[in-house]
C-alpha cells in the first residue's frame, strides 16, 4: 500500500461489515434496470466493473420501498417484493467476489414521483411540490405514514436477504423523507410537522422499524441534506439538531446537501472545488462522534486522503468519479494517479441523461459505463494502419482505442497541444476541470509504443499517403458558426463583437480583468452552453449581462444542474434574459433584436458576443475522399467534423473506431448481453 495514501486504504468497520478501503460509491441512479424494476445483466455488469476496480464499498442506487406510489424514474430498481430477491443477490454475489461490501439506498420518491408513471397523485408531507412547477401532492395520514414505516423496514429485511452488507434509508434530495424534514415542503400541524421534532418523526420511526428488522448486526446508513441551500430550508445548524432525534441507530451518516431547486450543490456543478462539502460532515460527526460520510467533485486522491487524515470523514463517497473510471481506486492503490480517468463534472452524460431526459446513464469522458473497456483484450488479426487528423477529445480517443488493439496511429495535430476545443474552453477560469480530460488522453497515448502524435503538422493528403494508411479518422472539429446575418461577419471581422475563441483569447491575454468588466454592458446573443460560459465569467465580475435566444427558454437544452447554476448565478448578478428573440443586425455597438411581440430593439454593447452555435469545420475531407476513392482505405469522420455536438458524442464515436475495424475485418468483436 501506498504510504500516500495510508488513510484511504484504512480498512472501516461498522457492526458486521468491514470495508477494505474508505471508498464508497454513492448511490447513482443510472437507468440500466428494466421496465418492471427488475436488474439488469448490464446493470449488474456495470456494479461489477466497480467492485472489480477495487471500490470500498457500492451503496447501489435508491431502489423503492413502495411502487408505484413511491418509485421514482424510469427503470428505477424495486426492492417492495420478494421477486426482486433473485437478481438482487446475484448482484450481491458478483460484487462480494471481487472483495467489495455492497449495500442498497431504499426510498420513496413522495411527491417527487409522477403522476404520469404511477397513475396516481403524488403523497408527501403536505400539498407543495418538490420541485418548481412540479406536481401537487396529497398530504399523507397518519395511517398511511405507518403503512411506509413499515414498508421501508420490510425492504431493509429483504436487502439482508438477498446478502447486502448494510442498507441505506435516504434522507435528503426532496424525496418523502426529506419532505418532512424541510419546512419548505412540511407545513403540518399534526405531530409529524412544526418543530424539528416533530419533522423528524417520520424518518425515525423508519430507522427504527429498520432497525427492528435487520437486528442488531446490520449497519445503517442516513444519507441526510445537510444543507439544504435553499431559502426558507433546513441549514446546517438546523440538521445538527433534527438529527439528535434520528441518530441513535444509526451507524453511519452520509452527509449530502441539496434538493430539488438546488441540485447544482447535490450533484456538483464543476466550479465547487473537489471536496468543498467536507465541513460539513465534520460537523456532523463533532456533534454526534458517528461516523460520517463525505462527497462532492472528490476526484483527486490527494484531497481524499486530506478528508481522511483531517478526520473531516470517514469515509469518501465518490460518485460520477467512478462513473467516469471504474478503476480509480485501483488507479490509486496500484498504478499510476496520472492514468486515472477524472470526471469533470460536466453533467452531461450522467445527470443529465437520467434526470434531464429519461436515458440511461452515459458520460462524456468514458464511452463504455456499463460494459467496461473490455475491447482491451482484442488485438487486430493483420497490420493496420490508422491516421486521426486532428488531436481533439475525439480523435484522441480513436487514436488511443485504435492503438490499444495493436494498430499504428499516426496522428496529425495542427496546434502545439492535443484536446482541441475542450481545452481551449477550459482556459475559462469556471471549466478549469475539463482540462483533465485531454490530460488523461495525453498520458493514455504516451503509454502506447504504437501511437505517433506529429503536433505542430498540418495534415496534407500527401503526409497522409506517406504512412500508408488503412483507415484515415478525419476529426477536424469545428469552428463558431456565423450566420448570414446583417452587420455580423463585419464586426466579428472588425473585433467589435467576438466570438468564444476571441472571448478566450482575451482572457488568456489579460484583457478581462474584473475592473474592465465593472459596470461594462455584455450581451451575448445565443443561450446555449457557450453563452452560458461566457455570462458565468462576466456577471460575477461586475458587469451588465445580457443574453437574448430565439428559444422560449435560455440554456433550454442543458442538464438540469447546468440549468439550476444558471438560475442562480442569473438572479443573483440580475442578468437579462431575452426570449423568443431574433437577432435582424449587428451594428459597431449594438445587437438589433426583435422581440416576441414584433418590436425592434437596439440592445447596446460593450462587449458583444456571438454564441449562436458551432459548425463543423472539414477543412481536407473533400480531398481525402477523392484521394482514397477506389482504394481499400476507410475514411472514418467523428465527433464534430460531422455535426458541432458534445464532447460526449465525439467520444463515442472515437471508441466506435472498433466498430469499423470489425466491419474491415481487422477484428472480431463480442456482444454483450
Ligand atoms: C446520475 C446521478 C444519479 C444520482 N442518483 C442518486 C440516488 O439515487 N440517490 C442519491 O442519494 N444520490 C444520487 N445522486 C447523487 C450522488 O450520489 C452524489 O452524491 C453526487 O453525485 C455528488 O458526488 P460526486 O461528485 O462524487 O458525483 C445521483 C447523482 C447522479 C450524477
Ligand atoms: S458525464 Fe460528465 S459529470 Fe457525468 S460522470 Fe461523465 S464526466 Fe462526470
Amino acid at each position: 500500500m501506498k504510504k500516500e495514501y495510508q488513510h484511504i486504504f484504512e480498512p472501516f468497520t461498522v457492526r458486521r461489515m468491514t470495508m477494505k478501503n474508505r471508498i464508497m460509491m454513492t448511490p447513482m441512479g443510472t437507468n440500466y434496470g428494466e421496465s418492471s424494476g427488475e436488474m439488469s445483466f448490464l446493470h449488474i455488469n456495470y456494479y461489477e466493473q466497480r467492485a472489480k476496480g477495487g471500490v470500498g464499498l457500492i451503496m447501489v442506487e435508491n431502489a423503492s420501498v413502495d411502487s408505484p406510489e413511491g418509485s421514482n424514474g424510469t427503470t428505477q430498481l424495486r426492492i417492495d417484493h420478494d421477486n426482486y430477491l433473485p437478481r438482487l443477490f446475484k448482484l450481491t454475489e458478483t460484487v462480494h467476489k471481487h472483495g467489495a461490501c455492497i449495500g442498497i439506498q431504499i426510498n420513496h420518491a413522495g411527491a417527487s414521483a409522477q403522476s404520469a408513471r404511477t397513475n396516481m397523485q403524488p403523497v408527501s408531507a403536505s400539498d407543495i411540490p418538490s420541485k418548481a412547477g412540479g406536481e401537487i401532492p396529497r398530504p399523507l395520514s397518519k395511517d398511511e405514514i405507518m403503512r411506509i414505516v413499515k414498508k421501508y423496514g420490510e425492504a431493509a429485511k429483504r436487502a439482508q436477504i438477498a446478502g447486502f452488507d448494510t442498507v441505506e434509508i435516504h434522507g435528503g434530495h426532496s424525496y418523502l423523507l426529506s419532505q418532512f424534514l424541510s419546512p419548505i415542503t412540511n407545513k403540518r400541524t399534526d405531530e409529524f410537522g412544526g418543530s424539528l421534532e416533530n419533522r423528524a418523526r417520520f424518518a425515525r420511526l423508519v430507522i427504527e422499524e429498520v432497525r427492528r428488522q435487520v437486528g442488531p448486526f446490520f449497519p445503517i446508513f442516513l444519507r441526510i441534506s445537510a444543507d439544504e441551500f435553499m431559502e426558507g430550508g433546513n441549514t446546517l445548524e438546523d440538521s445538527l439538531e433534527y438529527l439528535k432525534y434520528l441518530e441513535k441507530e444509526v451507524d453511519v451518516i452520509d452527509v449530502s446537501c441539496g434538493l430539488n431547486g438546488s441540485i447544482q450543490y447535490q450533484i456538483d456543478a464543476n466550479h465547487f472545488p473537489d471536496g468543498w462539502r467536507s465541513y460539513m460532515a465534520k460537523a456532523v460527526k463533532e456533534r454526534f462522534g458517528k461516523p460520517c460520510v463525505t462527497m462532492g467533485n472528490i476526484r483527486d486522491p490527494h484531497v481524499a486522503e486530506d478528508i481522511l487524515a483531517r478526520g473531516d470523514a470517514d469515509l469518501i463517497g465518490m460518485g460520477r468519479g467512478l462513473i467516469a473510471d471504474p478503476d480509480w481506486v485501483n488507479k490509486v492503490e496500484f498504478g499510476d494517479v496520472c492514468d486515472i480517468r477524472k470526471c469533470i463534472s460536466c453533467n452531461v452524460g450522467c445527470a443529465g441523461n437520467r434526470i434531464g431526459v429519461n436515458r440511461p446513464i452515459r458520460c462524456t469522458v468514458n464511452p463504455a459505463v456499463p460494459e467496461g473497456d473490455i475491447y482491451k483484450a482484442l488485438k487486430v488479426n493483420k497490420n493496420c494502419n490508422v491516421v486521426v487528423v486532428g488531436a481533439g477529445t475525439a480523435g484522441m480517443e480513436a487514436a488511443c482505442t485504435a492503438a490499444e488493439v495493436g494498430c499504428n496511429v499516426f496522428v496529425l495535430e495542427k496546434n502545439d497541444h492535443i484536446g482541441g476545443l475542450s481545452t481551449f474552453i477550459s482556459d475559462l477560469p469556471s471549466k478549469t476541470r475539463m482540462k483533465d480530460f485531454p490530460k488523461y488522453l495525453e498520458a493514455r497515448a504516451a503509454r502506447l509504443k504504437n501511437l505517433y502524435v506529429f503536433l505542430n503538422t498540418e495534415a496534407t493528403v500527401d503526409k497522409i499517403k506517406q504512412f500508408k494508411p488503412d483507415i484515415v479518422v478525419n476529426a477536424t472539429g469545428s469552428v463558431p458558426l456565423v450566420p448570414p446575418i446583417k452587420g455580423l461577419k463585419e464586426n466579428i471581422d472588425a473585433g467589435n463583437v467576438n466570438t468564444i475563441f476571441g472571448m478566450i483569447n482575451n482572457v488568456n491575454a489579460g484583457k478581462y480583468p474584473e475592473e474592465a468588466c465593472q459596470s461594462k454592458k455584455v450581451v451575448v446573443v445565443g443561450g446555449g452552453s457557450v453563452g452560458l460560459d461566457v455570462i458565468e465569467y462576466f456577471a460575477p465580475r461586475g458587469a451588465e449581462c445580457t443574453i437574448i435566444d430565439m428559444l422560449p427558454q435560455i440554456g433550454m437544452l442543458a442538464d438540469p444542474i447546468t440549468k439550476c447554476s444558471m438560475r442562480e448565478t442569473h438572479d443573483k448578478y440580475g442578468v437579462k434574459e431575452y426570449v423568443n428573440t431574433a437577432l435582424q443586425e449587428v451594428k459597431e455597438n449594438a445587437f438589433t433584436v426583435k422581440l416576441p411581440d414584433g418590436t425592434i430593439q437596439d440592445l447596446t454593447f460593450d462587449y458583444g458576443f456571438n454564441c449562436l452555435g458551432m459548425r463543423s469545420n472539414n477543412p481536407i475531407l473533400p480531398e481525402l475522399q477523392e484521394a482514397f476513392a477506389d482504394t481499400h482505405t476507410y475514411i472514418y469522420t467523428i465527433g464534430d467534423s460531422v455535426r458541432a455536438r458534445r464532447i460526449m458524442e465525439g467520444t463515442m464515436e472515437g471508441r466506435a473506431i472498433l466498430n469499423v475495424l470489425e466491419s474491415q475485418d481487422y477484428l472480431h468483436l463480442e456482444p454483450l448481453e
